[in-house]
């Protein structure tokens, strides 16, 4: 059970009006809000902690070393990890994955090997690739969608071949929402000798993950989509493979020792960790994923798929408005556009009654095309959202057509 009302006085950002409304936020799949503790983590690392870690004896580089060290073991025994040298930081997700496309690509890739996307994949799932793969010569096959966003399990089945490298799918669309049948994908990957990459970006903060259980070869994710501060990301890689891979940045603390002649690289996870991260933004990465582990994420995602059937059913009814990803699994995201109305009108409109929500085509482009649409209107829930808010919103979308 969630407690509305406690978790709603954890994110001061709720606490406010936006053009003389209440603040709705229903833009959480571009960004969470922020916790008070993730806030106070900052708060506390700027305002008295700050020094760099990894590199000084004195009590405050130790301090934060520590901290720092802390949240690599929470977020592997968060993701259920084989060790904490499979936990990389980086900027986010989009960097977890160029760091593997470039970094794999680098040591795995050949001409003609195949490289397997969905066509629900985000432009940081695509593109990243598209540059491996003109490197060495290697080709991207798309992975089919039905007409509810669905992948098509059937035309992955028939893509796959000796030829397949890796295959790198999202666990949630972002722009559909759809969740996709990744424990049954991965297999089906590792029974060519594929290796296969989860963008759980979308996922992260809605459902558990397990990366032992699920067995993929790689995990990215972002911590501002659960909560904590923008610019931290984690990459999981399995230590075998990530021990094969070069570094992705030279640097400091990548390294070994360095001579003019030659540079040897440091142990997993420093290797791939040059210059200084952002030292807060991973300290403070902790205090958000300890509370969501609090609430639980088996609550959050019972009290999250309750707002979508209910905000599901009642947008249903407003004439002219279609759903954009019907998919029988899906998390709380509503795509959808309204006959005669651009999107970015809709988001205006709702934006001047205190609603925010995400307009235009997601960074999925390949898949607006394949609904053969320019964008949608995406309204995405988290657990501090209400029924009540959905009702608003509801009446928000009324008011877009009577203006209209
Ligand atoms: N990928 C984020 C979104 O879907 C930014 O809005």
């Amino acid at each position: 059970m969630i407690d509305i009302k406690k978790v709603r006085s954890d994110f001061p950002a709720l606490d406010q009006k936006v053009n003389g409304k209440d603040l709705i936020y229903f833009d959480n799949a571009a960004s969470t809000l922020k916790a008070k503790p993730v806030i106070e983590a900052l708060d506390q690392h700027y305002q008295k902690d700050t020094a760099n870690v990894h590199r000084g004896l004195h009590f405050l580089s130790e301090k934060g070393t520590r901290q720092f060290e802390e949240t690599r073991e929470c977020v592997h025994k968060f993701l259920g990890s084989e060790s904490s040298r499979e936990i990389i930081f980086t900027k986010g997700t989009t960097e977890s994955i160029n760091l593997v496309a470039q970094c794999y690509g680098e040591a795995f890739l050949e001409k003609g090997d195949e490289i397997l996307l969905s066509t629900l994949e985000h432009h940081s799932n695509i593109v990243p690739w598209q540059i491996a793969a003109e490197k060495k010569g290697a080709v991207i096959k798309e992975i089919p969608i039905n007409k509810k966003g669905e992948i098509l399990l059937e035309e992955y089945k028939k893509l796959l071949s000796s030829k397949t490298k890796i295959v790198s799918v999202t666990h949630t669309s972002n722009a559909l929402g759809t969740i996709n049948p990744i424990e049954e994908m991965i297999p089906m990957a590792h029974n060519v000798g594929a290796k296969f990459m989860v963008d759980a970006a979308q996922a992260v903060a809605h459902k558990p993950l397990d990366v032992k259980k699920l067995n993929c070869d790689f995990l990215a994710f972002s911590s501002h989509k659960i909560f904590g501060p923008t610019g931290v990301g984690v990459l999981y890689g399995k230590e075998e493979i990530l021990n094969k891979m070069p570094p992705y940045q030279g640097g400091g603390e990548m390294i070994d020792r360095v001579t003019f002649k030659k540079t040897t690289f440091n142990d997993l996870p420093f290797k791939f960790e040059a210059g200084t991260p952002h030292i807060a933004g991973v300290i403070a990465l902790k205090s958000a994923i300890n509370y969501v582990q609090e609430i639980g994420l088996e609550n959050i995602s019972a009290y999250e798929e309750e707002l979508l059937n209910y905000a599901t059913e009642k947008i249903k009814n407003i004439e002219g408005l279609k759903i954009i990803g019907t998919s029988d699994k899906k998390a709380s995201v509503i795509s959808f556009v309204l006959e005669g109305i651009h999107p970015q009108d809709i988001g205006t409109i709702l934006d001047k009654q205190g609603i925010a929500i995400r307009t235009g085509h997601h960074c999925t482009q390949p898949l607006m095309d394949f609904f053969n649409i320019s964008g949608t209107a995406r309204a995405s829930f988290c657990f501090y959202n209400t029924k009540q808010e959905i009702d608003e919103f509801i009446n928000g979308l009324h008011k877009v057509k009577e203006f209209f």
